[in-house]
């Protein structure tokens, strides 16, 4: 992000979360059974199940989510599908990135990933066994285009066509991303998000997949995570496609990203029935007061408009900040009336991917308004496997939900709010210290378990004083490829077997139909 006047200059460039704060770096993110035995699970825990679900709807209003709260699980093509050289898919810049030495923290790859491309109707399943009602899952670009443009690849649309009907046969809603990552590789030799053209071309390709869809799928998000996939593959270097780009170059990449999401909406809105719903899935550089009080809690609100002036503020404005325009100077983005215009374009909702909140806040007598109280060491954090916790890490903040919304209203009047994503890397290697066997075959993910409880009551206590969020989604459905991260951080309420592909529910899977079912937190 721009550096403030005031506050140190802070960057998003973890694996998921990672904040970098000058004179020093914090990262924040960024016997196996089959389906068979889920419904052993079930039923021997049916009892139990049914005790707190009525405790959760008649003990305590504290825990209910407000009627037609949507749950769901969250997933990304790239992440699951494997199936890379089928049915006419083109590369993607993740392909050839994925292959460079030393990119992917554990050497593996996606080649295979999760094999969702062949098991969908399976994995639309075990959905149902979660008691689901909604799925958030993303198109492959370079599936639909191979080249990015020109001529659409039909067996590409037949895929989503597919897996759609699938889950509208199943009663789960669909909710597609458009952009999860994996630009075709043609755009990306033609300069990739340097290039404005790309923005053009997702725009052509949004409108193209509403006309196929958006007869089915009436929720559209555009460009998921623009933070992230943006400060950390232009930025850092350390997603695909691995460029660190000087602040200008870096800015303009940002504008075009925002861009793109615009075009998007206005493509959609011309291709889709009236009644489709289109917004952003945003990753925003989240905050909380470190103090609940109404000093501190204003400080929080200038930060969050401002540390996010170059994507959810511009997309929710229409305009750059005076800040950031400031800070920018002669770096700032180079761009139009019409593009504000463009990037401004009405949304339905706002979805935002919700894991930590990447600072603490106090106010400050400083012109910025507010300033950051770093984390210490010893906070609460989830590891991630293989990745040392210096270069990533989640601090445990739950109240990153209650904030993370509230602010959305606060600032911006947002009135329709999905949580696009949550959960956390809680791996259980064999031969990890304290490593708990897993019991009748159910992986033990106590954290997993405890950490998301948490985050829920904090998002509970936003929706009971209503804070529209329509819908919760985890991340993710099962375990899948974690971008530079590989195949071992695990973030699947399923387990999944990488030899066999088996897909075995976690203790985390029963956890999350006991509060789907009830629509409350169990
Ligand atoms: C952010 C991304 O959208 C998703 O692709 C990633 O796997 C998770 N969060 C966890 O890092």
């Amino acid at each position: 992000m721009t550096s403030l006047e005031g506050v140190p200059h802070m960057a998003v460039v973890g694996a998921d979360l990672h904040v970098e704060v000058a004179g020093g770096s914090r990262g924040l993110p960024a016997g196996q059974p089959g389906l068979d035995d889920w419904d052993v699970v079930s039923r021997d825990s049916g009892g139990a199940l049914m005790t707190s679900n009525q405790e959760a709807t008649s003990g305590t209003s504290a825990r209910k989510f407000p009627d037609g709260f949507l749950w769901g699980t969250a997933t990304a093509a790239y992440q699951i599908e494997g199936a890379l050289e089928e049915d006419g898919r083109g590369p993607s810049m993740w392909d050839g990135f994925a292959r460079r030495p030393g990119a992917i923290y554990d050497g593996s790859n996606a080649e295979v990933a999760v094999d969702h491309y062949h098991r969908y109707r399976d994995d639309v399943q075990l959905m149902k066994q979660l008691a689901a009602r909604a799925y958030r899952f993303s198109i492959a670009w370079p599936r639909i285009f191979p080249e990015g443009a020109g001529t659409p690849n039909q067996k590409g649309v037949d895929f989503y066509s597919r897996l759609v009907d699938e889950l509208r046969a199943n009663d789960i809603e669909p909710f597609a991303t458009l952009y999860h990552w994996d630009l075709p590789q043609t755009l990306h030799d033609k300069g990739g998000w340097q290039n404005r053209n790309t923005a053009a071309a997702f725009g052509d390709y949004a409108g193209y997949v509403a006309s196929q869809l958006a007869d089915r799928v009436r929720y559209f998000f555009t460009i998921n995570e623009f933070s992230t996939f943006v400060e950390r593959g232009y930025g850092t270097g350390t997603l695909a496609p691995g460029l660190q780009l000087a602040p200008a170059e870096l800015n303009q990449v940002r504008h075009h990203a925002v861009l793109a999401h615009g075009l998007a909406v206005q493509a959609i809105r011309a291709q889709a029935p009236q009644g489709t719903k289109v917004g952003p899935a945003e990753q925003a550089i989240d905050v909380q007061p470190i103090i609940e009080t109404p000093e501190h809690i204003d400080a929080t609100r200038t930060a969050m408009r401002e540390l996010n002036a170059g994507y959810l503020t511009v997309m929710l404005e229409g305009t750059y900040t005076d800040a950031f325009l400031t800070q920018t100077g002669a770096d700032a983005p180079k761009f139009t009336e019409d593009d504000l215009r463009t990037i401004g374009s009405p949304i339905d909702f706002v979805g935002t991917n919700i894991y930590a909140s990447h600072h603490l806040v106090r106010a400050a007598g400083n012109p910025a308004g507010f300033e950051v109280v770093p984390y210490q060491g010893t906070h609460p954090d989830a590891l991630w496997p293989g990745i040392p916790k210096s270069i990533v890490s989640l601090p445990f903040t739950p109240e990153s939900m209650y904030w993370g919304t509230k602010l959305l209203v606060d600032l911006w009047d947002v009135k329709e709010i999905y949580i696009t994503e949550n959960g956390g890397p809680f791996t259980h290697e064999p031969d990890a210290e304290g490593s708990q066997p897993a019991i009748d075959g159910i992986e033990n993910d106590t954290d997993r378990i405890v950490w998301t409880r948490a985050y829920l009551h904090q998002l509970q206590r936003a929706t009971a004083e209503g804070v529209p969020v329509r819908g919760y989604f985890h991340w993710s459905l099962m375990d899948n490829f974690e971008w530079s991260g590989g195949l071992r951080p695990r973030f699947g309420l399923y387990s999944v077997n990488y030899e066999t592909q088996e897909r075995t529910p976690k203790l985390s899977a029963e956890f999350f139909r006991a509060c789907a079912a009830a629509n409350a937190i169990a």
